[in-house]
């Protein structure tokens, strides 16, 4: 395992980490998830990911009794938890000074530790100035209960005036944006942020890069029973399949078989290749998807300029 430098920030984060969406709690019990915890850190896995919304709190306090039980030092290991989606009522949603102060509290308690190495505005909320938040994760920082602040899903413009207030206040800017980026999903990642890379230089650990599961190729037949697609909640995730360019997923598959490794493997070290990423979060319903994706590091050094051009020529 590789540690990168997360942004202009001295933390460094392992270049493939574990988050929690969909699978904790819904796919993946107490001891599954504390096998695939367990599995990530002894690989060199030191981030976690989490989030006040991933199944309503659940997530968070399930990998809170897992941290408490492995008893791993504090010092090893980075964990994360994002405010936007807390609840139903106006006060619980969003991103005003109040909801950030309530939603990092209660991601303490239900995480279980003294700070949160990572914070993320999960989404940027039109309704709060962008001038609050920034000031509310300043004082969050100030307070000690967390150690970077970050951004998910804001636009290019967005990160932008965060820099721009944090700048005319003396406060501190967002040290990473949270995006999706993979192989079907590129764009914001390589175009609308190239400006904000060069500029400020921030750190960005990335979402879904097997897009849920689409590029390991087990949708080209159909939703596979067992799969995301069918979990009781995010059937939503299916509708995706009518606009997915499954001739590309064809492509890679086809590729990978070429090179000798799996497609989900090569579509993780395609990420890994960008030098913008930070870390590429994976995300697993199975002690095994996690080796055979932990796994891909190994095959690093068959993913040549040849093979990057090939791919973002499909
Ligand atoms: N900031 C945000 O807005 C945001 C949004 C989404 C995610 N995230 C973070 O990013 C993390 C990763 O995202 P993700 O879970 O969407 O990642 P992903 O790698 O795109 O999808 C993971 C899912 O794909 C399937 N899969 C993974 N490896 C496989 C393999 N080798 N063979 C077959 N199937 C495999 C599994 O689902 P099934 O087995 O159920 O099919 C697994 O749960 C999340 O846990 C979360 O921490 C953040």
């Amino acid at each position: 395992m590789e540690y990168r430098k997360l942004g202009e920030s001295g933390l460094k984060i392992s270049e493939l980490s574990f988050g929690s969406w969909v699978t904790f709690v819904n796919q993946l019990n107490e001891k599954d998830a504390m096998s695939c915890m367990a599995y990530a850190y002894d690989k060199g896995v030191n981030f976690f990911d989490n989030a006040e919304a991933y199944a309503h709190g659940e997530s968070e306090i399930l990998m809170g009794d897992i941290l408490k039980k492995l008893k791993w030092d504090r010092d090893t290991y980075i964990v994360s938890s994002k405010v936007f989606w807390g609840g139903d009522l106006p006060t619980q949603k969003g991103l005003s000074k109040k909801h950030i102060h309530d939603a990092c509290n209660a991601a303490l308690m239900r995480l279980k530790v003294d700070y949160l190495d990572l914070f993320f505005c999960h989404r940027p909320d039109p309704e709060t100035p962008i001038l609050e938040s920034v000031y509310a994760m300043n004082d969050l920082l100030q307070q000690g209960k967390i150690m970077y602040w970050g951004t998910s899903e804001w636009s290019a413009q967005e990160i932008n005036e965060a820099f721009l207030c944090a700048k005319k206040f003396n406060l501190r800017g967002p040290t990473m944006e949270q995006p999706q980026y993979n192989i079907l999903c590129r764009e914001r990642f390589e175009n609308e942020y190239r400006e904000i890379f060069k500029k400020y230089r921030i750190g960005s650990t990335i979402w879904s890069p097997l897009a849920s599961g689409l590029l390991t190729g087990k949708y080209c037949n159909g939703v596979p029973k067992n799969s995301r697609f069918k979990v009781k909640g995010y059937e939503w995730l299916a509708q995706s399949m009518d606009s997915v360019d499954f001739n590309k997923i064809n492509r890679i598959n086809d590729l990978s078989k070429k090179i000798n490794i799996k497609p989900s493997q090569l579509a993780i070290l395609w990420c890994l290749k960008n030098k913008n990423v930070s870390s590429v979060i994976l995300g697993a319903s199975k002690l095994s998807q996690l080796k055979e994706n932990l796994d891909s590091l190994n095959y690093l050094n068959l993913i040549t300029d040849d093979i990057i051009e090939e791919i973002n020529g499909y």
